[in-house]
């Protein structure tokens, strides 16, 4: 890996960020999400080096972040009704939707070889003005290394790559505020398909009065021509085993999983069962998900926790499951996928 010096920006000098990108330059961003690995996407050198950097399998695309609706139409070969209607109203926001690509507008490596381009319009305004001041979208996968939970504050982006990137532009806020990554769909002619589960959710699309369907994981590595890659690699898990527990398990049940276990461990849970369980002595690390209840905040400290307690001296995490929910169901579906074993 090159080394270069990793550079901060913040609102004041983004402009020489958008230089540095312009350059050829690797420069991670906020979202309402998570963070982005940005790079110009119409430089297939620089689009090279971000694959590099994280360690990303070729042959998983990337998502082109835009900052306003003149760039749909310029890179896009074809935008349908449902297209216009998911962006008039969810745009900006945590969607990205897959479109038929117009060709030789994009670096190849983007899209790995498919014919189509996922494009989203983030809702966080630094990240706006950087694209609009480069003048041209950006790539942007989460600004972790391939295997890592998504980056939720600009330290997690410096502990997974800083050395490796030329920059990172600082957001107002501490922590991104949904905290896992953007529903991605494709927009049919009489359908919605989700590929992958967000703040987005289905019945949230579903006010569009067009059928919403989403496709599972499982369904989409059977179909012929892999939908989703990303779907098939291991995602967001710490180094320790991460133990999901279902939700309804009651305080006794966790209990006794704790005081059979005879290694330290880490407990990412609401704050009530915090209180109830740190005085269990094989409890060595916590972090709170929050009030109980509060699914947004579960989500949003979903990957800041699985962090945190993998820096800590635990040798295994229990990571409190939800039942399942429309608004719940973004966090099962990452939760499911950091954890070894389910409880
Ligand atoms: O919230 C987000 O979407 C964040 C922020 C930074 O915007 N980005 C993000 O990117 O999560 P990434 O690269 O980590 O995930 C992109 C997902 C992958 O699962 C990939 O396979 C899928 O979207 N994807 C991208 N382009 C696609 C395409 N043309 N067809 C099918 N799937 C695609
Ligand atoms: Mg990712």
């Amino acid at each position: 890996m090159e080394n270069h010096q990793t550079k901060i920006f913040d609102f004041d000098n983004l402009k020489e960020a958008a230089g540095i990108l312009k350059e050829g330059g690797l420069v991670a961003f906020p979202t309402e999400t998570v963070f982005g690995l940005g790079a110009i996407a119409n430089d297939e050198v620089a689009v090279k080096k971000v694959f590099e950097v994280k360690g990303r399998p070729s042959d998983n695309p990337l998502i082109v972040h835009i900052a306003n609706r003149e760039m749909v139409s310029h890179y896009v070969e074809r935008v349908n009704q449902t297209a216009n209607d998911l962006m008039d109203r969810f745009w900006p926001g945590p969607l990205t939707i897959i479109f038929p690509a117009k060709e030789g507008m994009f670096a190849p490596s983007i899209s790995a070889g498919r014919p189509t381009v996922s494009l989203r319009m983030p809702n966080q305004l630094e990240t706006l003005l950087l694209i609009e001041m480069t003048g041209f979208p950006l790539v942007g996968p989460s600004a972790n290394l391939s295997g890592k939970p998504s980056p939720t504050r600009m330290e997690h982006v410096l502990n997974d790559l800083s050395g490796a990137i030329d920059g990172v532009v600082k957001a107002a806020s501490k922590q991104t505020h949904i905290g896992v990554e953007s529903t991605v769909v494709i927009a049919e002619d009489d359908r919605i398909v989700v590929l992958r589960p967000g703040a987005i959710t289905s019945q949230m699309l579903s006010q569009l009065n067009i059928p919403v369907i989403e496709m599972s994981a499982e369904e989409q590595l059977k179909s012929q021509d892999l939908l989703s890659p990303g779907v098939k690699y291991v995602h967001y898990s710490p180094k320790q085993a991460v133990y999901l527990v279902d939700a309804h398990n009651t305080l006794g049940e966790w209990q006794s999983f704790i005081r059979n276990s005879k290694i330290n461990i880490g407990v990412l849970a609401d704050e009530e069962w915090l209180r109830l369980l740190q005085d269990e002595t094989a409890v060595t690390s916590t972090y709170s998900l929050g009030p109980r209840g509060d699914i947004a905040r579960h989500t949003k400290e979903l990957y800041a926790g699985l962090r945190y307690l993998e820096q800590s001296n635990c040798e295994i995490i229990l990571l409190q499951g939800l039942a399942e929910s429309d608004a719940a169901h973004a966090y099962i579906n990452r939760s499911t996928k950091a954890a070894n074993y389910l409880i």
